[in-house]
């Protein structure tokens, strides 16, 4: 069944020629990732979809990304997402019913949020969540540049409230010098996010309580334990991972930045990579050539479940619809929401 998809997307894809462009992100599995015009990480993913002229755009990534995709887009075009259940469990930590209730309840404790507090939100997140930014002076951001928005976040207000990762918000402060006691977490399903008026005002950073369930399996011990065996080896995490992780990691970046760092490096070096586990394979094969060897952190399996949902048979579906003249699982942002968000995006492109 599967050399059967395999054919169908080649044939579909032969129909539609350049009227279809295929995105795929690092994470997709590699009998999807094989049919990838151009690959990259949220950030350059971003860009690409609003570079290109192809009529379709069919997103192999997961929901959020392919909304990105939609509003950066040209209103002609259209984003196409291969299976409509393919989202992001870290995105759906954060929704507008409880940012809109923690905005109140900011405005309760220190009288005007939006002349305090400019709302980050990670990209992993809804389109609705964006046009909040967009309608509030805030901004989006990426694992790739979390820290010159951060900058820009800090240089119009004196707080952030960043969502819905708490650890890229962590790591990002960190990074910037921000004490730790300075960067408090809101628990949306907490009234005031369990924090003191006191802790509240106190507070640079909110951090929302959210985080990606790959991710969080990588532990610091995990690093530790592999040091004792390998001491020259070099440790390459995702932002997404806990603090503990990031500090103790060699380097730390998007999945674009751990793909260009290992290929760059010296040949006969060994890595363990705290991502998700597609882009670790993909890499340990490319990499067996030129004697490096790389290593995924965690003891279990960790694949994001949802990034897997875009499968050869749900693109080739999708590919066969589109070359009979069927738009099937179109992404459309509604137009009011996609302007606001449109403000929030274009003020992350202009500063990254
Ligand atoms: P990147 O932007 O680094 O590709 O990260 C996206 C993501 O969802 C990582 O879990
Ligand atoms: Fe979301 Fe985590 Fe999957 Fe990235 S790896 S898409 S953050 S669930």
């Amino acid at each position: 069944a599967d050399d059967q998809a395999q054919e169908r997307i080649r044939a579909a894809r032969a129909r539609l020629g350049s009227r279809a462009v295929l995105l795929c992100h690092h994470y997709q599995r590699a009998d999807v990732y094989q049919h990838a015009d151009l690959t990259g990480d949220s950030l350059k993913l971003a860009r690409l979809a609003s570079q290109t002229d192809a009529e379709f755009i069919v997103f192999c990534g997961v929901h959020f990304m392919a909304e990105v995709a939609d509003i950066l887009s040209r209103p002609e075009q259209t984003v196409i997402l291969p299976d409509l259940a393919a989202g992001c469990s870290m995105a759906d930590m954060a929704n507008l019913a409880k940012v809109e209730r923690c905005w109140r309840e900011l405005t309760e404790v220190l009288g005007k949020p939006d002349e305090l507090i400019t709302p980050v939100t990670y990209i992993n997140s809804a389109a609705d969540l964006k046009a909040f930014c967009g309608e509030h002076g805030g901004i989006v951001c990426t694992s790739t540049n979390a820290p010159v928005i951060l900058d820009w976040a800090f240089a119009q207000r004196e707080k952030v409230l960043f969502f819905p990762d708490q650890h890229l918000g962590r790591w990002t402060g960190y990074k910037k010098g921000i004490p730790l006691d300075k960067m408090v977490v809101w628990d949306p399903d907490l009234e005031y996010g369990g924090l003191t008026p006191e802790q509240i005002r106190n507070a640079r950073i909110l951090l929302w309580k959210g985080h990606c369930s790959v991710h969080q399996m990588f532990q610091e011990s995990h690093i530790r334990r592999w040091r004792m065996q390998h001491p020259d080896g070099l440790v390459i995490s995702h932002p997404e991972s806990n603090l503990d992780v990031c500090i103790n990691s060699d380097y730390v970046g998007s999945t674009e930045y751990i793909l260009k760092t290992i290929t760059a490096a010296p040949p006969n070096t060994r890595w363990l990579v705290g991502t998700e586990l597609n882009l670790v394979n993909r890499l340990a094969e490319e990499m067996k050539p030129q004697g490096k060897i790389v290593q995924f952190m965690a003891p279990t399996v960790c694949m994001c479940s949802t990034m897997q949902r875009i499968d050869p048979q749900h693109l080739a579906w999708a590919l066969e619809n589109l070359a009979d003249g069927k738009v099937v699982n179109a992404i459309r942002v509604p137009p009011h929401e996609a302007e606001l968000a449109k403000v929030a995006l274009d003020r992350m492109l202009a500063v990254s």
